[in-house]
């Protein structure tokens, strides 16, 4: 069982991520970190709760994270991708529960020596942690990281992807204070196309109450993809891919490099690494996946939703 500490922005691939997370037989979630990022904290957070109650773990620590990068600019939302309040047609209600505090998490860390960490939204939560924790390394086992793109266009800029391009700063502390670090770029993770016809054979084999939820979800983000980019077939779920490939290593390709994000101007949230013919790899550099085995995801995927929640 790989014991995971979840940073999220709930956002509906982070939504279906979080209830791949919790079904998945291989997989214990220690606790979720919802922060800014496709929508305010205040959101990620009601609909982080929500998806705890219904997935059935309403006791699982949840813990607010931050509200904005560290540089103090305003957030950038994307409400056109994930909806007004994050869940497409969905709007939870206000959260009136219990919130773990932030310094929870040094408690959870020094309470296991062996937690993987994914963080699959805007790394400012993260990236706190390990300033204001200088003793937590120990604790953690590897970290898996949505960020970045190499090789193709971005998804906010010509050449930034979201989780970079939402707090650089936050990127470059991370990759430079712990190895070692997977990184799952939006160049692979635009492969981990999950198409209406995947979810109605999910829906053919579970009748959990979730199945509605994912299939209201997948139904607003396919449109907006479709509205993106004309003749996709269905929606790219990065942030369930990123878990996929923390808990199946063997289905991915990585390379290891050094991660430059450039912090400001124009190329602001942009990812660099420097993959020339006859450059090397040095210790610690962080493993960038390049490809990985689509078929084995959408496999997963399917299997995963609908036996865990059948
Ligand atoms: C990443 O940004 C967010 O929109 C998604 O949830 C994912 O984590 C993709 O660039
Ligand atoms: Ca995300």
């Amino acid at each position: 069982l790989k014991k995971i500490i979840l940073f999220a922005d709930p956002g509906i691939d982070d939504s279906i991520a979080i209830i791949y997370a919790l079904m998945h037989p291989e997989i214990e979630v220690l606790a979720i970190v919802s922060s800014y990022g496709n929508v305010t904290k205040q959101k990620a957070v009601d609909n982080a709760a929500f998806l705890l109650m219904e997935a059935g773990f309403p006791s699982l620590p949840m813990i607010g994270g931050t509200n904005s990068p560290l540089s103090g600019e305003t957030p950038e939302y994307y409400p056109e991708i994930h909806g007004a309040d994050g869940l497409g047609p969905l709007s939870p209600p206000p959260y009136k529960g219990h919130l773990n505090n932030f310094s929870d998490l040094y408690d959870i860390l020094h309470a296991h020596s062996d937690i993987t960490i994914v963080d699959i939204g805007r790394n400012t939560a993260l990236a706190h942690l390990f300033l204001l924790g200088s003793d937590i390394a120990p604790h953690i086992k590897d970290i898996f990281l949505m960020g970045g793109a190499f090789f193709v266009p971005g998804n906010v800029t010509p050449s930034a992807e979201a989780n970079f391009y939402g707090d650089p700063v936050a990127a470059n502390i991370v990759l430079s204070r712990f190895t070692p670090i997977y990184i799952i770029p939006l160049n692979v993770t635009s492969k981990a196309v999950i198409t209406p016809h995947h979810i109605q054979e999910i829906e053919a084999a579970s009748s959990h109450p979730l199945i509605p939820i994912i299939k209201d979800l997948m139904k607003y983000y396919t449109e907006a993809y479709q509205t993106l980019i004309p003749g996709i077939e269905g929606a790219p779920l990065h942030d369930v891919l990123t878990l996929y490939l923390m808990i199946n290593p063997e289905a991915g390709r990585y390379v290891r490099r050094a991660v430059t994000v450039f912090m400001e101007g124009e190329g602001k949230g942009t990812s660099i690494a420097d993959f020339r013919p006859g450059s090397r790899s040095r210790p610690g550099d962080p493993a960038i996946c390049l490809e990985f085995d689509v078929q084995a995801f959408v496999e997963d995927f399917i299997l995963t939703i609908s036996s865990s929640t059948g």
